[in-house]
């Protein structure tokens, strides 16, 4: 069993993991978790008016019942970054700790920089690493298989792996196909190095790109036959369903037993899988496939649809709210999506919930988010004042310069300009003054 206690002490700012430990194989344990979901539902009878649907079709063919989607001041870097405060809370983890941000997403605010970037600046995470993770709806697992496997060879000791999406920004509401799939949100949690036993036991990452084409979001540097075929648009999701719905239902149970089967267990053995939430139709199957009863698998999918990268986590840590993890539990996560991408891991679930927030750490983490604000803009004031090369300046200061001079200069051909017009005045006046006295 893994006290959250014991891993709140990280190594010293700058220092990294493996100074402290031999270079043996540790254990990764998830050690906090969060979601932030936007508080705009969208319900299906909402649908009934944006495209031709109705609540029952939805609700038989898919089983959501609404959806989350962010307000304009919302993006995916605010939900991603409210989670993992929630998760960094839980977890009794500082941000100067964090060694590694991934954010998995397929709806980042820019190709560059990351999302993860961003959100390591509002954390003031100032000595972590972060990138984002490109694996669609599978992008969560695979970020946390990078970040276990960092932390099982001592090289880093804490990191925060974000699914954070606004899909409703690049959905097509005319498509009634697609339109009622997804939603918004964000899932993170905390996974830290530990020499005790358990936590991230093995996991599986496969990919079949033969089928780009089931499911896309082309962007600006996707080839042109594709975006003038007349059926796709830039930013726009494109799904065939039927065929992702029969590749999700043939990898999902095979995917889970290869896990599985690196640590010598059972399906029998799952006390919970968390699939990823894409369509209660393929959840009951995966179960079905799995021999697993219903209190064996958790759906939200009711509430929020499929948020993509964001499902697993959003789901996991609802399950830990709803009292249906203990320590002790075995865990499976299964993503699949566009990629095609598909991933599946075990957990051994070693964490104690329920400490409280209001620690000598919460009021430092508190203070390194409001240290965070204070130093994004005097860092960009100090960039773009103070930190101009020498040659910078010295080619201001000539311009500077040249331009005072040119300024004199025609300042003086001014005055010169009016003189010689005052003087011509003043001769001109004389001449006509002595043409009248003759
Ligand atoms: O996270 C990414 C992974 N994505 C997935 O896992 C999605 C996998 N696929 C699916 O979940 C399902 O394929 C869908 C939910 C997308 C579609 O369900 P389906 O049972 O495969 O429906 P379908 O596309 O075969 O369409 C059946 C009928 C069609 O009408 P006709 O041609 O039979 O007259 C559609 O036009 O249902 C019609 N239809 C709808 N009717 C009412 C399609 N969408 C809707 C709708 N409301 N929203």
């Amino acid at each position: 069993m893994i006290d959250n206690r014991e891993h709140s002490r990280g190594p010293r700012r700058g220092q990294a993991a493996h100074q402290l430990k031999s270079r043996t194989l540790r254990y990764a344990h998830i050690i906090g978790w969060g979601m932030e979901v936007p508080s705009q539902v969208l319900s299906n009878t909402d649908l009934e008016a944006i495209v031709d649907t109705n609540d029952d079709w939805i609700m038989t063919r898919t089983g959501i019942k609404e959806r989350r989607i962010a307000e304009q001041r919302e993006t995916t870097t605010s939900l991603a970054t409210r989670a993992a405060q929630k998760a960094l809370a839980i977890a009794d983890v500082l941000p100067s700790e964090i060694d590694l941000i991934i954010v998995a997403t397929a709806t980042p605010e820019h190709m560059f920089p990351s999302t993860a970037s961003l959100v390591q600046d509002y954390l003031g995470a100032n000595t972590a690493g972060a990138f984002d993770m490109s694996a669609a709806c599978s992008g969560f697992v695979y970020g946390l298989d990078m970040a276990a496997s960092k932390i099982q060879t001592g090289a880093i000791n804490t990191a925060v792996i974000i699914g954070a999406e606004t899909l409703s920004r690049v959905v097509d509401w005319a498509d009634r196909g697609t339109c009622i799939l997804f939603g918004d949100g964000a899932g993170a949690v905390v996974i830290r190095g530990s020499d005790t036993p358990g936590g991230i036991l093995s996991s599986v990452l496969r990919s079949d790109g033969a089928g780009w084409d089931l499911l896309t979001l082309p962007t600006n540097g996707s080839r042109d036959t594709y975006l003038q075929d007349g059926k796709h648009e830039m930013h726009r999701i494109y799904m065939d369903g039927r065929g992702v719905y029969r590749f999700a239902t043939k990898v999902i149970g095979e995917s889970v037993r290869d896990a599985l089967a690196q640590v010598g267990m059972e399906p029998d053995d799952i006390d919970l899988l968390i699939p990823h939430q894409a369509n209660q139709r393929i959840i009951d199957y995966a179960a079905k496939n799995l021999k697993l009863p219903p209190e064996k698998v958790y759906s939200n999918i009711e509430r929020y649809g499929n948020t993509s990268a964001a499902t697993i986590p959003i789901a996991l840590a609802e399950a830990l709210d709803e009292n249906r993890i203990k320590t002790g539990d075995t865990l499976a996560f299964v993503g699949f999506g566009g990629g095609l991408s598909w991933a599946a891991m075990i957990i051994e679930w070693t964490a104690v919930p329920g400490k409280s927030q209001y620690s000598i750490t919460w009021g430092r983490r508190q203070g390194e988010y409001a240290l965070a604000g204070v130093r994004r803009p005097l860092r960009r004031w100090w960039r773009q004042l103070i930190l101009l090369s020498p040659t910078t300046w010295i080619a201001a200061l000539r311009k500077a310069l040249a331009d005072r001079r040119a300024d004199i200069q025609t300042r003086a051909e001014d005055i010169q300009h009016r003189a010689s017009q005052i003087i011509d005045r003043d001769e001109k006046r004389n001449r006509s003054a002595k043409e009248d006295e003759e």
